[in-house]
């Protein structure tokens, strides 16, 4: 299995900041964000990341994680997003670095100290969420569980009005090949983008869905008040000294 981060988009839910560099550069108490997306797939056990960027400041990547192997990654790419084609556009960039292995996806602004290394390891084929029950998903993707089975999710819907459950879909999955079909199949949606939320009810329809309670804490940074909550997470953890927020490799960039 292979990593790859998604990291593109213009941040504008986080301007002015994101106008002096890409949003997943930003800080998260001592590191950038990317820093936190990549240990999350370094724990898991990948060794081939793939960082798929875009927008204007795509440059800044490559003098922050250069190669990567001051960080623990043996393999680093890195794909170009033209334009705002959404996440699921972003995904299909990942398709020949994927070389026919399933992949571990991470957006890059999602921020957790779960181990996603389990369900990397069970994982054999179809696709994979990870879900985390929320007090308000009206701002993410939300399962919708069959009435009879209610451990089988039926549906995803995308920033429902009225939610049919609790329970937000991450920003961690995990595919198998059938996702770049299913993106070439995928209509834009309303906002004129491809939807990985498309992707997921295709693997859906297709009964190809399986999925699990991301163990940890889960933020998605792309407001200034998640932002600031992932600073004090890692800055609170830090004092306590958890592993689960310590760099994969200490004072790598120091
Ligand atoms: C995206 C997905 C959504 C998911 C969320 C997690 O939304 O479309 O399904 O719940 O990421 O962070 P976005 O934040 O890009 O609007």
């Amino acid at each position: 299995m292979k990593g790859v981060i998604l990291a593109g988009g213009l941040g504008t839910r986080l301007y002015p900041l994101t106008k002096a560099t890409n949003k997943h550069l930003l800080p998260v108490y001592d590191r950038c964000m990317v820093h936190y997306a990549i240990d999350n797939l370094l724990r898991a056990g990948m060794e081939n990341i793939l960082v798929v960027t875009g927008g204007p400041h795509a440059g800044d990547f490559l003098r922050v994680l250069g190669n990567g192997k001051h960080l623990g990654i043996k393999h680093l790419e890195y794909g170009y997003q033209e334009g705002e084609g959404g996440i699921a556009e972003a995904l299909s960039i990942a398709e020949d670095f994927s070389e026919g292995q399933p992949i571990l996806v991470v957006l890059g602004d999602n921020f957790t100290d779960a181990d996603l290394g389990p369900a990397a390891r069970e994982f054999r084929e179809g696709a994979h969420l990870f879900l985390k029950k929320v007090a308000d998903p009206r701002e993410y993707g939300v399962a919708v569980f069959d009435e009879k089975d209610v451990s089988r999710i039926v549906a995803i819907e995308e920033k429902p009005e009225v939610p049919k459950s609790d329970y937000a879909v991450t920003g961690f999955y995990i595919y198998d090949q059938r996702a770049f079909d299913y993106v070439r199949k995928s209509e834009p949606s309303a906002r004129g983008e491809l939807e990985i939320t498309t992707v997921n009810n295709f693997y859906i329809r297709d009964r190809l869905m399986t999925w699990s309670e991301l163990d940890g804490m889960w933020l998605d940074c792309g407001s200034f008040d998640s932002l600031f909550e992932a600073n004090r997470a890692v800055a609170q953890a830090r004092r306590r000294d958890e592993e689960r927020l310590r760099p994969v490799v200490p004072d790598a960039d120091k």
